[in-house]
């Protein structure tokens, strides 16, 4: 009933509402109060009810993600369509619903394609941080601010597209699911859809955070029998071998190149390696860790804008295969869905993905525990 009378109140209106603005990077998120438009043809506006802070937000704070500024970050949301604009069909007023960095629209070519998930509408390549009409739906003190991959979730109410947005299993808790908006769906599609790990196979993952953890945990779904963690921060060893690492390696520790451990260590190299830090060295020792004749390597790291992976061609000449995928390859609104049911029939678990929650207005404190390696996810509520 709440949401049905505040979508009588509310649509149509501007929102005034409270959002988490980056004006800079390298400084604070300063919480503001903002004006949130009425969707457009084809859009949706959401009550977040939950955000998880994923590495990303914080590569773009630190400016090696390129995106215009100001703007409203976060795109692992959960929340509740407060309306919609004309021309909306697949979402309603009062429906719990989930935020994706990758829209699915459904018609172009990748979308129709059986084996694609990188629709044309992206605003992930070369950002414009407004909504696919060119305009934005958020203001700040009289100053345009932009969006995020056409999310933004660090905001009590956000506009995304239609095509972006997917209703969920009216079950599902809002404040652990919003991390099927990207961290889960990006680790587990990369093991399930990008490498397609093997049982009995033996894996290595670079990067024990949000991403590598969902990484680890699918491998061990898989069957894989040797799963190699690396990561400086040895905080994260304990809970990554309570996920399934059988090995845990701090470079900084090691007389030799982690790679070179990695094939001691295996005899040949690893069936699988996967890169989830984002950084172009742990990208080439991943590629190098993974036997020559057949291994594969994922890349899931985003790298700094502008830099450039290199390695000698001979690398790969034996076989190896070196890949990528967003969200795990998955088509965000047919496939995450399913995800997200699955969970609340308890087919799959997520929750040691969350390590941290806090309310709204901490989120800086949200961050500081992310650069500190303190927390694996740390979800944000919106509720009071
Ligand atoms: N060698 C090994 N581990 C490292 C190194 C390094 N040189 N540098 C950082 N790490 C570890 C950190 O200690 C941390 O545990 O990598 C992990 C990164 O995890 P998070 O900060 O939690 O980031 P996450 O959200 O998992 O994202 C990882 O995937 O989606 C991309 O943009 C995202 O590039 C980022 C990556
Ligand atoms: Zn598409």
């Amino acid at each position: 009933m709440e949401q049905a009378s505040l979508a009588t109140k509310t649509s149509g209106n501007v929102i005034r509402c409270r959002a988490a603005v980056a004006w800079t990077t390298n400084a604070p998120l300063s919480i503001e109060e903002v004006e949130v438009d009425p969707p457009k043809a084809g859009e949706v506006r959401v009550k977040i009810i939950a955000s998880g802070i994923c590495g990303t937000d914080n590569h773009t704070i630190e400016g090696k993600m390129k995106t215009p500024f100001p703007v409203i970050l976060g795109h692992e949301g959960a929340g509740v369509v407060e309306s919609i604009g004309p021309g909306v069909t697949t979402v309603k007023p009062g429906d719990k619903v989930l935020m994706f960095p990758l829209p699915e629209c459904r018609e172009c070519f990748y979308c129709l394609h059986p084996e694609g998930n990188f629709c044309e509408k992206e605003d992930i390549i070369s950002p414009t941080g407004l909504m696919l009409d060119g305009t934005s739906r958020f203001t700040c003190r009289g100053k345009k601010i932009y969006n995020i991959m056409g999310t933004s979730t660090f905001t009590e109410y956000t506009v995304v597209h239609e095509i972006a947005v997917v209703k969920i299993d009216a079950a599902a808790p809002m404040d652990t699911v919003c991390i099927m908006s990207c961290a889960v769906p990006t680790g587990f599609g990369a093991v399930f859809n990008t490498a397609q790990v093997t049982p009995g196979s033996s894996c290595v993952v670079f990067g024990l955070g949000g991403i590598g953890s969902a990484i680890v945990m699918a491998c061990k779904a898989s069957g894989a029998c040797r799963i190699i963690g690396v990561d400086i921060n040895e905080e994260k060893f304990p809970r990554a071998r309570a996920l399934g690492v059988t090995d845990c390696l701090n470079p900084n520790k090691l007389k030799k190149p982690v790679q070179e451990v990695v094939k001691e260590m295996t005899g040949v190299g690893v069936d699988f390696a996967f890169e989830a830090i984002g950084l172009i060295e742990t990208m080439v020792a991943a590629l190098k860790s993974c036997n020559r004749s057949y291994g594969v390597c994922v890349i899931m790291g985003v790298a700094p804008t502008g830099s450039q992976l290199s390695f000698d061609p001979l690398v790969l000449l034996p076989g190896r295969t070196l890949k990528s995928s967003v969200l795990g390859g998955y088509k965000t609104r047919d496939d995450i869905p399913k995800l997200v049911t699955d969970y609340v029939q308890k087919k799959i678990n997520i929750d040691p993905l969350i390590t941290h929650r806090l309310p709204f207005p901490k989120i800086n404190e949200g961050f500081r525990l992310l650069r500190e390696g303190k927390c694996i996810r740390c979800v944000l509520s919106m509720r009071p």
